[in-house]
């Protein structure tokens, strides 16, 4: 019997799982959410019991819209969030929630961990710089904040491999998320003894690591009765989030980038030589496929600079959705499609989380520039469109100027179903862009994983080129070209004229 593959993603807002046939067929999908705790402004936190707990209804979910049962699936592929830091004790018991991804409180621990060490060693022995979002500063953190708390930790995971441990007894970690510490030597596909040394944090306390495809553990009884699934089943290393999506983008081979809107905006391409910034405004993780790595640009809120306004301030777009069941976002775009490019001189920086590319300043904070009486909504909408785009522009002429090729761009994530933000971007980047159909994101990718790793296909890039296809190409217009120069010039002397500024502000 030709075996089925699961994709689980322990997203921010949700739990996606979808099984998907070994020539690319996604059968059915199911989701869970959970929510984010932000009990002060610059926190985030999850509980990982409630990522687990999510994971059985999605993977159950799945399983039914599927059609299928836990015999059918020949094996699993985890992702998930990246960097977030989940704190276990020795009886792997969670200590406290999780600190995740886009959690800032660690930037004083980053900042002065840094001027310990100094970024170019840094870069050197870990390839990053000291970040907030990585899950080492966020052990500083604790470090100094809760002692007890602190005293207790005898094993950390990243989300998506607490949910190996749930589901197969297992601790185990892989390449690209594990990158994302700051605590693995990216060059050498290892943790770092080195970092740890520097960092001060037991090397026993993170797991084994493996390569992305290989199997790393089977389905325990208990995580066969929490999800379905058939005790044994195999389940490989998986992917970080952007590893992963970008597997499931066929991002397998340089030349290929990938624009992901999701909360957060990446730009990604696979490189085959460790490619680094000396400054650290970009990644540099290990990728997925065995052997290669990539780099990424992050803007923290991407999506989610959207995701705010329609919450505080589309409450009539909200309603009309309500009563129509149209979605409110599309109903936010059609009217900031009627605003030219440009916005009429609005202005948008999108650095509500702080920012990382080309900035990393977790105090950077979003703006609007140059709003006048002619201003509305609307014009405000489409700002959000045009700002997040120009901060993804940034992104990708770094990695033009770390010499990376870029043949083919391919956009991607929630924020691409919108054609009216999948145009901006062509527009901003003034480059054609191909949007890719599918829109079930790291899932695709984490499947296509397992089934290399069980065996389907021979190797990543292979698997890719079998599953992987690629939608309409979509052209800049020449006009909105011209336009978004004419805006960039301005947006990308803002962040320098407010720099101290926002130093002064302390986040605040
Ligand atoms: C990647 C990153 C985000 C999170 C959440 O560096 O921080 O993509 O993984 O999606």
């Amino acid at each position: 019997m030709v075996g089925h593959l699961l994709g689980i993603d322990v997203g921010t807002s949700a739990c996606k799982a979808i099984v998907m046939t070994e020539d690319g067929r996604v059968l059915g999908t199911g989701s869970a959410d959970y929510p984010l705790i932000q009990p002060e402004p610059t926190w985030a936190e999850q509980d990982p019991e409630a990522w687990w707990q999510g994971c059985g209804l999605a993977v159950r979910r799945a399983l039914a819209a599927a059609g299928c049962a836990g015999p059918d699936i020949s094996g699993v592929g985890l992702t998930g969030q990246m960097h977030g830091a989940v704190l276990l004790d020795a009886a792997d018991a969670v200590i406290r929630p999780a600190l995740i991804w886009c959690d800032q409180r660690s930037a004083p621990q980053a900042a002065a961990f840094e001027a310990k060490i100094g970024r170019g060693r840094l870069i050197a022995l870990a390839a990053n710089p000291a970040l907030p979002n990585f899950t080492a500063t966020k052990l500083l953190w604790v470090r100094e904040n809760e002692p007890g708390n602190y005293a207790r930790i005898r094993r950390v995971l990243l989300p998506k491999d607490y949910i190996r441990l749930r589901l197969t007894g297992v601790a185990a970690a892989e390449v690209s998320d594990a990158s994302g510490t700051l605590a693995f030597d990216v060059a050498g596909r290892r943790w770092s003894r080195e970092m740890c040394d520097l960092l001060e944090v037991p090397p026993e306390w993170w797991p084994p690591v493996s390569e992305s495809p290989e199997v790393t553990a089977r389905v325990s009884a208990a995580g066969a009765a929490a999800t379905g699934l058939l005790p044994g089943t195999r389940v490989v290393g998986g992917a970080g989030d952007q590893a992963a999506a970008a597997v499931g983008n066929g991002i397998a081979a340089p030349g290929l980038v990938s624009i992901t809107i999701g909360t957060s905006g990446v730009v990604f391409a696979a490189t085959d030589a460790v490619v680094m910034d000396p400054r650290g405004r970009l990644h540099t993780f290990c990728h997925a496929v065995p052997g290669g790595w990539h780099v990424m640009g992050v803007t923290q809120a991407a999506g989610g600079s959207l995701q705010w306004w329609r919450n505080e301030f589309a409450a009539a777009e909200r309603a009309v959705a309500a009563a129509t069941g149209q979605d409110p976002y599309e109903i936010l775009c059609t009217e900031a499609e009627a605003v030219p490019a440009g916005s009429m001189g609005l202005i948008f920086l999108p650095y509500l989380m702080g920012e990382r590319t080309p900035h990393t300043d977790p105090l950077a904070r979003g703006v609007f520039f140059g709003i006048t009486a002619r201003h509305g909504r609307a014009h405000f909408a489409r700002a959000i469109l045009e700002g997040v785009s120009q901060s993804l522009r940034d992104c990708l002429e770094l990695i033009g100027d770390l010499g990376c090729p870029a043949h083919e761009l391919r956009m991607t994530g929630g924020g691409s179903r919108s054609p009216l933000w999948r145009q901006i971007q062509a527009d901003v980047f003034a480059r054609p862009v191909r949007a890719m159909r599918g829109s079930e994101g790291p899932a695709v990718g984490a499947a296509i994983l397992a089934a290399v790793g069980t065996g389907a296909y021979g190797t990543v890039p292979e698997a890719c080129q079998t599953l992987v296809h690629p939608g309409d190409e979509v052209r800049p217009g020449p006009d909105a070209v011209a336009a978004y120069i004419e805006q960039g010039e301005i947006y990308r002397a803002l962040y320098p004229a407010l720099t101290t500024v926002f130093a002064t502000a302390g986040g605040t």
